[in-house]
């Protein structure tokens, strides 16, 4: 079982996120999973530039560090995601990766994987960035364990308190994993998804090429 932790701060070793990032993936490897820690701040990954290439063909127009990464994510079993909030959302570093993902959400790429979301804030909006990255799991076919944050302001306790939750957390996913754990609401959002997008599938059918018969081989629309 392989574990992917994605680090998404621009403070790389210095930060605060990392410090639970690095927790649940001690969790996540004392129960037994190959876990890998992958900083995205330290990669080169540019904008999404919208040419739909990745569509059409299966593979993205740019050449930098991302094709690399998504072969990392895709043969991952866990993703663990982290990005500190920034100004009320994930990192530019974080949400450039996930701008890069459009092919893992039309083809739901991530159907069977389970992720778990973990961030720290100056104040206490930790709920909203947890359900960014919870959410955007779920959006490319994955299921989320849940999410682990903390509130720098609430001192020293609060964070050992996060670093602990996180190595639990870690440990669950590898349950999760483990056990195929069933999350009824999730699926139903899934499958809610594709019933409403196959609308664009088949609207785009002669030139997102690549989706359309990946739609077909699923079984999602017919032929
Ligand atoms: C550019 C920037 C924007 C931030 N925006 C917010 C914010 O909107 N809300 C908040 O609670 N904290 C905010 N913070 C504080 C960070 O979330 C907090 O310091 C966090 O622990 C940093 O994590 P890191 O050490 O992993 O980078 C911001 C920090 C920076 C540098």
């Amino acid at each position: 079982m392989k574990i992917v932790g994605i680090s998404s701060s621009p403070r790389v070793k210095n930060s605060n996120t990392l410090k639970l990032l690095n927790a649940a993936l001690e969790g996540a490897k004392k129960a037994g999973a190959e876990v890998e820690s992958i900083d995205v701040a330290k990669l080169k990954i540019k904008y999404c530039i919208a040419c739909d290439k990745c569509h059409k063909t299966g593979e993205c127009s740019i050449n930098d560090d991302f094709p690399a990464l998504l072969a990392k994510l895709l043969e991952a079993d866990g993703i663990i995601w982290s990005s500190p909030n920034y100004i009320t959302n994930v990192t530019a570093q974080l949400k450039t990766v996930f701008d890069r993902c459009p092919l893992v959400i039309h083809e739901q790429l991530f159907d069977g994987k389970y992720g778990l979301s973990l961030t720290t804030a100056g104040g206490d909006e930790i709920d909203f960035i947890l359900d960014i990255m919870n959410n955007f799991m779920i959006q490319c076919g994955g299921c989320s364990i849940g999410g682990v944050g903390c509130s720098m302001s609430r001192g020293p306790e609060a964070i050992e308190a996060a670093i602990e939750k996180s190595r639990e957390m870690g440990r669950d996913l590898v349950e999760a994993i483990k056990e195929k754990r069933q999350y009824p609401e999730q699926e139903s959002r899934h499958k809610a998804w594709r019933e409403g997008f196959k609308y664009s599938i088949l609207a785009n059918k002669d030139h997102w090429t690549h989706n359309c018969d990946y739609w077909i081989e699923k079984g999602w629309i017919k032929e």
